[in-house]
């Protein structure tokens, strides 16, 4: 049976690829999709999901979340996903539109109405995720599992120490990572393996459906701006959360507990590995297969208009 789940996104380039997979992969029943502030401000985040949605034909409902970190200032990524977070491709007139509600409300009325099968893939800052935690606080022990893509046991991208998801709010991160939900985290350990190289873009430019011309034009701008900040080739973090859901074997984890940085200013966000506990579990994704990586995203091409 497909596993249910719900994205929540701050659709960014990676994360339109990560709505590809969830839509096109007959392993995933995408029961909704949120939208945060995170890449960029909500308002730019949620238009870019709706575009996203509407050209790869995907109908389930899209809503909302949280337009700030819970208690700090917000932050955005222009420098990476441009000033409308999802520079480069073009998109047709806008017709869907959000759902009515809270985005919030939506993942804690969907999880609680199907004890133990949702799972949730929060690929942005964990504002919605902390805030739907709070006002349902039998969420983690209801919930499947966590999925997210944020964090690293090494070096940051957005500070030395901190990963931008994590960075973006980490007292949302740390409400999360001790919640007691069993957790997996993708980070930058992991998500800096599936790197998108020139021969694989290559190769997907002579692919035409509408999909994938989204997808290289979006991908054009990514590899540039990732060479601008240093990186050859640009990483495909927050797929990682959808291939894990359709297929853990192609990763290898690591158990541990998670604290989140939240005193000292200079390493705030960073997440910190402590040995495992009972009621904080979280496996850390630490190695990838590519090899079985680019083929689900290959068979969700083909799904997909
Ligand atoms: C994360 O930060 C965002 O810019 C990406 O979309 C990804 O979720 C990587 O650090
Ligand atoms: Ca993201």
């Amino acid at each position: 049976m497909a596993e249910k789940i719900i994205l929540d996104v701050d659709t960014g380039h990676d994360d339109m690829v990560a709505i590809v997979m969830a839509s096109g992969l007959e392993e995933i029943d995408l029961l909704g999709v949120v939208a945060v502030a995170g890449n960029q401000v909500l308002e730019k985040t949620l238009h870019n999901t709706l575009n996203v949605c509407q050209l790869i034909g995907e109908s389930a409902p899209v809503f909302a979340g949280m337009d700030r970190p819970i208690i700090r200032e917000r932050v955005v990524a222009g420098d990476i996903h441009g000033k409308s977070g999802l520079d480069g491709p073009t998109f047709p007139p806008l017709n869907k539109q959000a759902e009515r509600g809270h985005g919030v409300n939506f993942i804690i009325d969907t999880v609680m109405g199907n004890p133990h099968e949702v799972t949730l893939v929060p690929t942005g800052p964990l504002s919605d995720i902390a805030m739907a935690i709070r006002l349902e606080p039998r969420l983690p022990k209801v919930v499947k599992q966590i999925v997210l893509m944020g964090g690293s046991l090494g070096a940051g991208n957005r500070t030395p120490y901190a990963e931008f998801n994590i960075f973006a709010d980490g007292e949302a991160a740390s409400i999360v990572f001790n919640s007691g939900a069993p957790i997996v985290m993708m980070g930058l350990d992991v998500t800096l393996q599936v790197l998108l190289d020139r021969e694989r873009l290559d190769r997907y430019s002579r692919f035409s459906s509408k999909t994938a011309t989204m997808f290289n034009a979006s991908m054009k701008h990514y590899m540039a701006a990732c060479r601008l900040h240093g990186a050859e080739y640009p990483a495909m973090h927050d797929p990682c959360c959808v291939a894990y859901v359709a297929d853990p074997t192609i990763f290898t984890t690591e158990e541990h507990s998670i604290e989140v940085e939240l005193k000292d200013e200079e390493r705030y966000g960073k997440t910190i590995a402590l040995p495992p506990t009972p009621n904080k579990p979280t496996l850390v994704g630490m190695g990838a297969d590519t090899s079985l990586f680019w083929p689900l995203l290959e068979r969700a091409f083909s799904n997909l208009p």
